[in-house]
């Protein structure tokens, strides 16, 4: 039978991701479909910590093995912001334009703009906790680019290729994407867990 895991989000584009890299062998369930409608408070200093924090969340309150995700962007001539706070960069409306005027703004006159994108995945199951990380390295072009994807994709441009990742798409970007890595890694681990 199909193990259920939690996935600590309701947002319906990672949820669709997540399904389709993991494949029908697993049961995917969003918060929503186990009853949950709280906004999970992110207070770690680290993605790691947030990762965990909402996996714990999951796991305390509803009993559910589960993971969770969290994504920074990481500008190296920037001391790696605005990395954790990334959503709320540039204030708590978290409006993804101003973040990029903001990153755009501290970067004036820097010539090194490279940067990377990170995500980290918590997972608790059988009451042990595993973290997953991916990762993609690029820079941050001077204007914004594209209308495809969120966030920073607008102005962030990946090691090897000439477009953003708001000008390849989404169906590219998803291949090669920070959280496709970190997905890859927990779908390996998942896999090699069933067959032991
Ligand atoms: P979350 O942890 O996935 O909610 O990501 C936190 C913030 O990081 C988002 O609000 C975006 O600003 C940014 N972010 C995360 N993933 C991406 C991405 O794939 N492209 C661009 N920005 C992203």
């Amino acid at each position: 039978m199909n193990k259920k895991i939690v996935f600590a989000t309701n947002n319906k584009h990672k949820l669709d991701e997540i399904r389709s890299i993991l494949g029908a062998s697993y049961t995917i369930a969003s918060m929503d479909e186990i009853g949950c409608s709280e906004d999970i408070p992110e207070t770690a200093g680290t993605l790691e910590g947030n990762a965990l924090l909402k996996a714990q969340y999951i796991k305390t309150h509803y009993g559910y093995d589960c993971f969770a995700d969290d994504t920074g962007l990481e500008v190296k001539a920037l001391n790696n912001a605005p990395g954790v706070y990334s959503a709320r960069y540039a204030g708590e409306a978290k409006d993804s334009k101003a973040n990029i005027r903001k990153v755009l703004k501290e970067l004036e006159n820097r010539t090194d703009r490279s940067a990377r994108f990170r995500t980290v995945i918590a997972l608790i199951t059988e009451g042990k906790e595993y973290l997953f990380e991916g990762a993609v390295k690029g820079k941050i072009i001077e204007e914004a680019r594209g209308n495809a994807g969120f966030g920073y994709d607008p102005v962030f441009v990946p090691e090897g290729y000439a477009e953003t990742f708001a000008e390849m798409g989404i169906d590219v970007k998803n291949k090669i994407s920070h959280r496709a890595k970190a997905v890859e890694q927990l779908k390996k681990f998942l896999d090699e867990k069933r067959l032991d």
